[in-house]
Formats: structure tokens, C-alpha cells, sequence
């Protein structure tokens, strides 16, 4: 696999992990960061071979704290929408994988942290986590997603309470209001999401696939359009190997071997 200045990207047994690394500034988001997670994105969509991908940030002390704020500073009105729009596309891109993508959030999540890990799946995290949008205190809002995304997951009410005060919150309280899957001890994040992701590896491919597509393009239609996709994809299935397999396998009483085709 590449090599990249700001990440690492590794493909382990069908399950690929990319670790941001800027601990010394606790993995806050710069263009360099950006664009090499984007090639990462790339990567592992070209990879036929991985099932799930867990993204997470070097250290204990942080997942993500936010976009590079001194990089940020000295940009103009267009610096600033590109910047914006750049991250956007990647996050978008990478909400698209086919296969989900985990948060394992390690510490800080704040802004553009909170952001990404909002692009992702699912999302377990220490409990020594902190999530924010602590945009407001910089004289600035959400401009990688966070607006959009946290609103779609909490709520309008307790997203609202979240981007106007800019207050950080625990993990137990994210996960109270449905912003985290999990809280796990804070030395184990990261097996738990290899743990998850396994799990999810072992099942049909197509299957995930089509249950996340139904799930994030059936969000942005009203009701019976999102229930004729899954009719259409339901449909579609039956034409898999997968489907063929899973079934037999469960009357054959044998484990299902998925090679999501
Ligand atoms: C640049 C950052 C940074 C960031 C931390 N650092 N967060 N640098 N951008 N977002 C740097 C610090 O400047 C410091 O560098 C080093 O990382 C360690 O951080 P400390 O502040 O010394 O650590 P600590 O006292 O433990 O405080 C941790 C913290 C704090 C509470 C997370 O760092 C913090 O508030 N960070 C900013 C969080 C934030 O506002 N994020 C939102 C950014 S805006 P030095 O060189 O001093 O050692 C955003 C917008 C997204 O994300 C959309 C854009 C379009």
C-alpha cells in the first residue's frame, strides 16, 4: 500500500484501518490531511478484497480535534468556501464506500473531528471521548458536514444545543443521544471496532452494501420513495451469489462463505 506523509493505511484480513497522525497537534485536519485521505478513500475503494474500515487518530489524547485552525486562519472568502467544499466532497466520498466505514474515537472529536467521525457508519468510542462543535468560539460555524450530518443523527433540538453553546460532551452523553453506538473502555476502542468490523466482514458483502445505500439515500426521501429502493434492491439480491449461498448454507446448516458477488 502508499505511503502518505499524514495517515497510515493498512489492509489487514479483509478489514482496512487508517490512522490519522498529527498527534503533536492532536490529528487536527490540514489540507495535506484532507487530500491524503482522500487517496486513502480511493485506495480502498479500489480493493475488492475489504469488507469493512475503521478510521481512527494516533495517541490517546485525540481522534480528530477539528480542522487546522492556523492553517485556517489567514484564509480569504473563496480559500474559505474551497476549504469547506474540499472536505465536504471527501467526506461524501468516503459516507459512499460500499462497505461501512467505523469511527474508533480514541479522545477528542471536536469540529472537523466530530465531522468526520459523523461521516462515518457507525461510531464507538472511549469513554474518556469528547465531542463538540466548538466552531462558535472561533468566530465561525460547521463547515465540513457537521451542520447537516449532527442535525440527521440527534436531532434538530439537542444538535442546535450542541453547534450554539460549541460545549464539548462525554462519551456516556453522546451516547445518550444516539451520536455513538458504544462507549468502551478507553484502552480498548480500537479492538472493540475490530471486533465490530470483523463481525461484519464474515457476512454478505452485497448485503451490507445494499442496506447502506437504503439506509443513507432512503434518509433524503420521503417514505414511499425509501421503501421502493428497498424494494428495488431487495429485488436486485436475487440475482447474487451471495443470496444463493446465505440461503443454502442456512438449510445446508453450515456457515455461509460470502464472496460478495
Ligand atoms: C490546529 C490544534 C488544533 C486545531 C489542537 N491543536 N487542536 N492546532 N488546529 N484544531 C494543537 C494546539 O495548538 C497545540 O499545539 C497542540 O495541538 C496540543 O493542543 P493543546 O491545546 O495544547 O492541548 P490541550 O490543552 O489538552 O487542549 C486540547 C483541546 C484544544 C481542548 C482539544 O487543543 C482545543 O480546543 N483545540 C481546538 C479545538 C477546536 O476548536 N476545533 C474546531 C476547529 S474548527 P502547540 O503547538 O501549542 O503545542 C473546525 C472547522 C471545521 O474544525 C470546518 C472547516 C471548513
Amino acid at each position: 500500500m502508499k505511503e502518505f506523509n499524514t495517515l497510515y493505511l493498512i489492509v489487514d484480513e479483509n478489514i482496512a484501518v487508517i490512522t490519522i497522525n498529527r498527534p503533536k497537534y492532536l490529528n487536527a485536519l490540514n489540507s495535506e490531511v484532507l487530500i491524503e485521505l482522500s487517496e486513502a478513500v480511493d485506495l480502498i475503494d479500489k480493493d475488492p478484497t475489504i469488507r469493512a474500515v475503521i478510521l481512527t487518530g494516533a495517541g490517546e489524547k485525540a481522534f480528530v480535534a477539528g480542522a487546522d485552525i492556523s492553517e485556517m486562519k489567514s484564509k480569504d472568502v473563496l480559500e474559505a468556501r474551497e476549504f469547506s467544499s474540499l472536505g465536504n466532497k471527501i467526506f461524501s466520498k468516503l459516507e459512499k464506500l460500499r462497505m461501512p466505514v467505523i469511527a474508533a474515537v480514541n479522545g477528542f472529536a471536536l469540529g472537523g473531528g466530530c465531522e468526520l467521525a459523523m461521516a462515518c457508519d457507525l461510531r464507538i468510542a472511549g469513554n474518556k471521548a469528547k465531542f463538540g462543535q466548538p466552531e462558535v468560539g472561533l468566530g465561525i460555524m460547521p463547515g465540513f458536514g457537521g451542520s447537516q450530518r449532527l442535525a440527521r443523527l440527534v436531532g434538530n433540538g439537542i444538535a442546535k444545543e450542541i453547534l450554539y453553546t460549541g460545549a464539548m460532551i462525554g462519551a456516556e452523553r453522546a451516547y445518550e443521544i444516539g451520536l455513538v453506538n458504544r462507549v468502551v473502555d478507553s484502552t480498548v476502542v480500537l479492538e472493540e471496532a475490530k471486533k465490530m468490523a470483523q463481525a461484519i466482514a464474515a457476512k454478505s458483502p452485497i448485503g451490507i452494501s445494499f442496506s447502506k445505500k437504503a439506509v443513507n439515500e432512503g434518509t433524503n426521501m420521503d417514505l414511499e420513495h425509501g421503501l421502493s429502493l428497498e424494494v428495488e434492491l431487495f429485488g436486485s439480491l436475487f440475482y447474487t451469489k451471495d443470496q444463493k449461498e446465505g440461503m443454502s448454507a442456512f438449510l445446508e446448516k453450515r456457515p455461509a462463505t460470502f464472496q460478495g458477488k
